[in-house]
């Protein structure tokens, strides 16, 4: 049986690391430096990554997320016993990241049907800017929200509360697309309508707060909002 497409959507709203941008295309540009286990550095950096903002959130000790992510590529490097003499070409990859195949397409249909289309992310705003400018996706997007703002990481209420302050519209009519699917379920939690995009076949998490669709790919996206 195929879902009814959902009707009650003003926004839509999107994650950006993992999401929209490949997070391991960074470390796969430097593969040659870094060596057969890159793809486990990769996973290390985002895993250490995710959680140093997480603890932070937890210790009420915020630093953006540039810090935090050179922070953890940091660890992750003498993990893998490598040399920290990668991080700075490293860091300048994850500017400028690899959006995902599906997204331009996507984001131009949603645009032409009228729905606008934001990002809430982690992200610094001077990251998210030159990411999406990097990607090529910059003209696709009508807002772009950092949680600098609040200085609080997701799944923080409040930084989901952000959005709909900025965007004026109430948190039931957000739709939120996000491949983390730990960031589904807060935002879900929180009272948006999400979209989880299983990117890479995981089972659903056990946490409060269950998203009302889940696909694999974006290219599902317009025929959910009744785009045909
Ligand atoms: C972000 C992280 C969760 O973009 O990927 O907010």
């Amino acid at each position: 049986m195929t879902d009814s497409p959902l009707t009650d959507v003003e926004a839509c709203v999107f994650d950006a690391y993992g999401t929209l941008l490949d997070v391991h295309s960074a470390v796969a540009r430097h593969a040659d430096d870094v060596g057969p286990r890159y793809a486990e550095l990769s996973a290390e950096w985002r895993r250490r990554q995710l959680e140093y903002t997480w603890l932070r959130s937890l210790m009420l000790a915020f630093t953006d997320f540039e810090s935090v992510t050179r922070e953890a590529l940091d660890v992750s490097l003498k993990v893998f016993d490598l040399d920290t003499a990668l991080i700075a070409p490293l860091m300048q990859s994850y500017r400028s990241l690899d959006a995902f195949a599906d997204v331009p397409g996507t984001l131009a249909v949603l645009g032409q049907a009228g729905f606008s289309r934001s990002i809430l992310s982690n992200g610094t705003e001077d990251m998210l800017a030159e990411g999406v400018r990097a990607a090529g996706i910059e003209q696709h997007l009508d807002n772009i929200y950092s949680v600098d703002a609040v200085r609080i990481y997701k799944p923080d209420p409040a930084v989901y509360q952000l959005c709909v302050d900025r965007l004026g519209v109430s948190a039931q009519r957000v739709l939120f697309m996000s491949s983390n699917a730990w960031d589904a379920a807060g935002a879900a939690h929180f009272g948006f309508q999400v979209v989880w995009i299983n990117r890479y076949g995981q089972p659903a998490e056990t946490l409060p707060g269950k998203p009302v669709r889940t696909i694999t790919s974006l290219d599902a996206l317009p025929g959910i909002v009744g785009i045909c």
